[in-house]
């Protein structure tokens, strides 16, 4: 029997051109999703997609400015460095020592990447392999789960049972550091998270870097949604505990708070062991990034800092008329979270729900209302119970999708 995975119409004599590890990853949710809300669209649909983590909003105009600017110096074609330009990671250092209060080498402990899912990604190939295992908190981030897979690596999902992450995280952790052999090499955090929007305090990494000591694993900490904060909370950077860099990295991204998504550009700082994995690795599959986004991205993060903080209070508006309006609809139970471009709700508790998943509810939404969410299912079978909607709509379409939403509760 042929798994959608397996190609058909192959030409005769030819092997299946998949390499095994291909079988590992499962039909993109996403994209189902989105050919859905095609075919919405082109039977006239208005169809209201708070679905993808796209940011939709400006970015910065001088970003574009150095970005015209240095087209037009011929070195900037060449090929680049592929551990970005010294400038580049200096302006990073500034930044993180500005926010974060946390002293970085650019040469030795940071490194640009094509965004933060290629840092992640490569470094998991360079770390990891058959016979290694990660702990990762679920549901989790997709890349999380399968670039530890694609790399030979097993992966202990361990079920965050706290709506704030704490003792009972931090508790289920160890057990799994203690008894999973053999032990676990590295353990991966995402904290603001997606897609759970959970976030924790410094007293949680504190606690985080002590058990890799502990135990003798590496910690990641996938920080993409540091400065997407709200209610004047800010998230902390795990690099800012003390003798962290000795075992724990973050990745960093210009692709949220800078609304530079299809730029590419991130980082990976901290430990100099993982950063020059990642440099070794990277020195052989690409060049770098396009020079002249390079230097964009050091003006962004010289002269962005008012950027970030706006960016942050449309979330967190977009955040509040979302609860307001599910209120409104006759969502009973929300969640308010301080942080993400993410709100992650429980299914309404509603009879026209009851035996759907997360799946069969997003898709009857669409079809019902032209409202288009993630099913918390894509991202585990722990996340099945919610939906997550990104806050990428202006408030007033966010407010018109509550209102259809409540219609057809309603009806
Ligand atoms: C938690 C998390 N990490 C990483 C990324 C990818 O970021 P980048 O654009 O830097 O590759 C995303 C994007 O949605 C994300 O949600």
């Amino acid at each position: 029997m042929s798994t959608p995975n397996q190609p058909t119409g192959l030409p005769d004599g030819f092997p299946d051109p998949n390499a095994r590890r291909m079988s590992l990853l499962p039909p993109y949710l996403l994209g189902r999703i989105n050919a859905y809300n095609d075919e919405l669209r082109a039977k006239g649909v208005d169809v209201i997609d708070l679905g993808m983590g796209n940011p939709v909003d400006p970015i910065q105009a001088e970003v574009l400015e150095t970005m015209r600017a240095s087209l037009d110096e011929v070195p900037n074609h060449r090929y680049s460095q592929a551990k970005g330009i010294l400038p580049l990671k200096q302006a990073f250092a500034r930044h993180y020592a500005r926010h974060f209060k946390v002293e970085l080498d650019p040469k030795e402990e940071i490194i640009a990447t094509i965004g933060s899912k290629e840092a992640f990604s490569h470094l998991m190939l360079g770390m990891l392999g058959p016979g290694d295992s990660c702990v990762v908190p679920t549901p989790a981030f997709t890349i999380h789960m399968y670039a530890p897979q694609i790399a030979g690596a097993s992966v202990i999902g361990v079920y965050m049972k706290e709506e704030q992450p704490g003792p009972q995280l931090l508790a289920d952790l160890k057990y799994a550091l203690e008894t999973v052999r053999p032990r676990p090499k590295l353990l991966i955090l995402n904290f603001p998270h997606n897609p759970t929007a959970r976030t924790v305090d410094l007293g949680f990494y504190e606690e985080a870097v002590a058990l890799g000591k502990h135990y003798g694993v590496w910690v990641l900490n996938d920080f993409a949604y540091g400065h997407s904060c709200f209610d004047g909370y800010q998230a902390p950077s795990i690099l800012q505990v003390k003798g962290a860099k000795d075992i724990a990295v973050e990745t960093f991204t210009m692709s949220k708070p800078y609304n530079m998504a299809g730029w590419r550009v991130g980082f990976l700082a901290g430990s100099r062991h993982l950063v020059d994995i990642l440099a070794r690795i990277k020195g052989y599959f690409d060049y770098g990034i396009f020079q002249c986004i390079q230097l964009s991205a050091v003006t962004a993060l010289d002269h962005g800092d008012t950027l970030i903080k706006q960016q942050s209070l449309l979330y967190e508006k977009r955040r509040d008329a979302l609860l307001e309006g599910l209120k409104k609809a006759g969502w009973k139970k929300t969640i308010k979270n301080r942080g993400t471009m993410f709100s992650w709700q429980p299914l309404p508790d509603h009879p026209k729900v009851k035996g759907m998943n997360s799946v069969d509810f997003c898709f009857t939404l669409a079809r019902e209302t032209g409202v288009s969410f993630t099913p918390g299912g894509g991202f585990g079978p722990e996340g099945d119970s919610h939906l997550r909607m990104a806050l990428v709509a202006p408030e007033a379409r966010i407010a018109e999708a509550c209102a259809r939403i409540g219609k057809f509760l309603q009806a």
